[in-house]
């Protein structure tokens, strides 16, 4: 290990991430006791602007009001390029009650925006004597933020996760999207002639490098990687597809922008009952081992060693923490 250690951000399970606009209180309730690890109360995009005062007002009574159990509660901010992001970061934080756990900033561009929001929160929390610490989101979902997005995550004590925001990444970046999230047909490769002289068409999955440039920033610093939106929330299979790739790649989680995808984010982001029992089998054999003075061991004809340990504590500590949820 490096000398240098990113201190994790606190421990949450952060599986499905539900965002419900904050002009549409009836969907309150619901989101309180629907399965979502997270919920985030949005005053951005899914608000008109001249509905902003109002799904402001909404959102802090929301924070005060509804009996939010276990999840962990946030609200997304408006841009810092706009007129309303200092009045939401203001009135949530003073008139909002200590129930609130994170604000989701969007459209990050620099390590200065972080600053700038943690320095007004800071602020706000002295002046008002609040007494939890709130926590950052952070979406990644410009091409100005996705360069910068190392100094991004090392920005603020306050980081606790990153998120990429396909939409407006593909806005930004002038990708040609079909559907939110989802892969392009016209992205792939064709293979070389067999000798039968066929080809093939090799799909590709056109957010690899941005995903895994921001699993990568996020881990380096100790934060959370959550993969963002699935437009098409009637196409259960294609949720599926995405949020495995993402989960193979690193990331804790996925935004639900629909109630559907609840379950499946829960599902696909914990482990399976073979994958917890493979990692205890492992732990129990580096016990052996070291009993035994050995560094590394085969297990089912596969080499065990410490990095597998450290892989198989990862999975233990996550499934441990699904089981008190
Ligand atoms: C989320 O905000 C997105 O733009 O995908
Ligand atoms: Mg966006």
């Amino acid at each position: 290990m490096s000398f240098t250690q990113a201190e994790p951000a606190p421990a949450r399970l952060n599986r499905s991430e539900l965002a419900v606009p904050g002009i549409n209180p009836k969907l309150f309730e619901k989101a309180a006791r629907s399965e979502a690890d997270v919920v985030f109360l949005d005053l951005e995009d899914a608000v008109a602007p001249d509905d902003k005062a109002e799904a402001r007002r909404n959102v802090i009574r929301a924070i005060n009001e509804i009996d939010w159990g276990a999840k962990t509660l946030s609200v997304r901010i408006n841009g810092l390029d706009t007129p309303y992001m200092y009045r939401d970061v203001v009135d949530v934080l003073e008139q909002g009650g200590e129930r609130l756990d994170l604000i989701m900033i969007p459209k990050v561009g620099t390590a200065a925006d972080v600053y700038a929001l943690d320095m007004l929160v800071t602020q706000i929390e002295q002046a008002t004597g609040r007494g939890k610490r709130i926590g950052f989101e952070l979406i990644i979902e410009t091409a100005l933020g996705m360069q910068n997005i190392h100094r991004i995550a090392a920005a603020s004590r306050r980081n606790e996760s990153l998120h990429f925001g396909v939409a407006d990444y593909a806005a930004s970046t002038k990708a040609k999207t079909v559907n939110i999230g989802g892969p392009n047909p016209l992205y792939g490769v064709l293979t070389d002639r067999s000798e039968a002289g066929a080809r093939d068409f090799h799909w590709g999955d056109m957010w690899h490098y941005a995903l895994a440039r921001m699993v990568v920033a996020a881990r380096a610093n100790g934060l959370r990687p959550v993969d963002g939106p699935f437009g098409d929330f009637s196409d259960a299979e294609g949720y599926r597809a995405q949020a495995n790739r993402a989960a193979i790649l690193g990331c804790e989680g996925k935004w639900s922008i629909h109630p559907s995808q609840i379950a499946l984010g829960n599902e696909l982001f914990s482990p399976t009952e073979k994958e917890i029992a493979g990692a205890e089998r492992i732990l129990a054999a580096m016990e052996q081992a070291k009993r035994e003075g050995k560094g590394a061991v085969a297990l089912d004809g596969k080499l065990i060693d410490l990095a597998s340990i450290r892989q198989a504590e990862v999975l233990v500590a996550k499934a441990r923490l699904i089981a008190r949820r």
